[in-house]
């Protein structure tokens, strides 16, 4: 069975839900606790095996790029503001995988993003991960990523993540329809794009982490725009699930939609308290808190 070795994060999106369109902060350069929120998504391909790494990123997004290129400046900046383990981080990175850059020059869908990619990942399986959503498999659990490319390594069928939502939140997210297996995951049988709670009766989110058989590129290469005018990745996924057939899995790690201002906080309060030197601080003032809000 071919090896999950290749990784796209698209990552050029706007983030309107989150900043005013900026020529300098492109949200996944946002901190959450002390790194930027696309430093952890790297690490989570890193863990999962993955080697090369494309990064999609978009005009007004050179500071993803740069974070992740050698420079002397940065890393002098970073030894001199007492930022070494940051550094650290960002050099095991380095260390570990090659990070690509490639740009998509206009934003025209998720699925114009991930086809963007196509130079790198040429005849591979990849893993996708978004940009802006962070999972962290806590106590040793593994990562998401990790456990999708188990999965397809085992089965040789493209694998999604899924969570349950509330009908209120359906319409945020692509949801898949799928049926029951005896093998511990779901067969997906179709899947809508942020529908309405009455269009679906599935409950089943895509919350941003796939595995993909190469064959996803060939149907993104015909791919129309539907929704909003842009190339949904989920029509690609709809007809993949046809012609290969599509697994979706249940994680058992936290998941942090960091483009959203809500999961935002919720990421820095959660990783924060995972955090040797903030944690019990953090904590405790958590507790007072919460004694007054009652
Ligand atoms: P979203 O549409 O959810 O996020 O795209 P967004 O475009 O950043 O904007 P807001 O926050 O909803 O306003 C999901 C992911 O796909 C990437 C985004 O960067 C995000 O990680 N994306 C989306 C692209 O890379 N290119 C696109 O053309 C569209």
């Amino acid at each position: 069975m071919p090896k999950v070795k290749k990784a796209i994060i698209p990552a050029a999106g706007l983030g309107t839900r989150f900043l005013p369109a900026t020529k300098t902060v492109p949200k996944e350069m946002l901190t959450i606790v002390d790194a930027p929120i696309i430093l952890y998504v790297v690490e989570e391909a890193v863990q999962a095996g993955i080697e090369d790494i494309v990064l999609i990123a978009g005009r007004y997004k050179y500071a993803i790029e740069d974070f992740f290129d050698t420079s002397y400046e940065l890393e002098d900046k970073l030894q001199k503001d007492g930022k070494e383990k940051l550094l650290e981080r960002v050099v095991k990175i380095r260390d570990k995988a090659n990070i690509i850059s490639i740009r998509q020059k206009h934003a025209l869908g998720l699925g114009h993003a991930v086809h963007c990619g196509l130079p790198i990942i040429g005849k591979e399986p990849f893993a996708v991960l978004l940009g802006d959503e962070i999972t962290m498999g806590f106590h040793g659990q593994p990562n998401v990523t990790s456990q999708l490319v188990q999965s397809f390594e085992e089965t040789g069928t493209s694998t999604i993540s899924v969570m349950k939502v509330s009908d209120k939140d359906v319409s945020k997210y692509g949801v898949a329809e799928v049926e029951d297996t005896q093998k511990g995951y779901f067969r997906v049988t179709s899947l809508t794009e942020k529908p309405k709670p009455t269009e679906t009766t599935s409950r089943w989110a895509l919350p941003g982490r796939y595995v993909f058989d190469n064959h996803i590129m060939d149907i993104l290469q015909n791919a129309k725009p539907s929704l909003n005018g842009e190339i949904q990745l989920t029509d690609s996924m709809k007809v993949l699930c046809k012609e290969k057939g599509l697994n979706a899995m249940t994680f058992t790690a936290e998941r942090y939609d960091a483009g959203d201002k809500l999961g935002y906080l919720q990421a820095n309060i959660e990783l924060a308290l995972q955090n040797p030197e903030l944690g019990p601080e953090l904590k405790s003032y958590i507790q007072q808190l919460a004694r007054k809000l009652n």
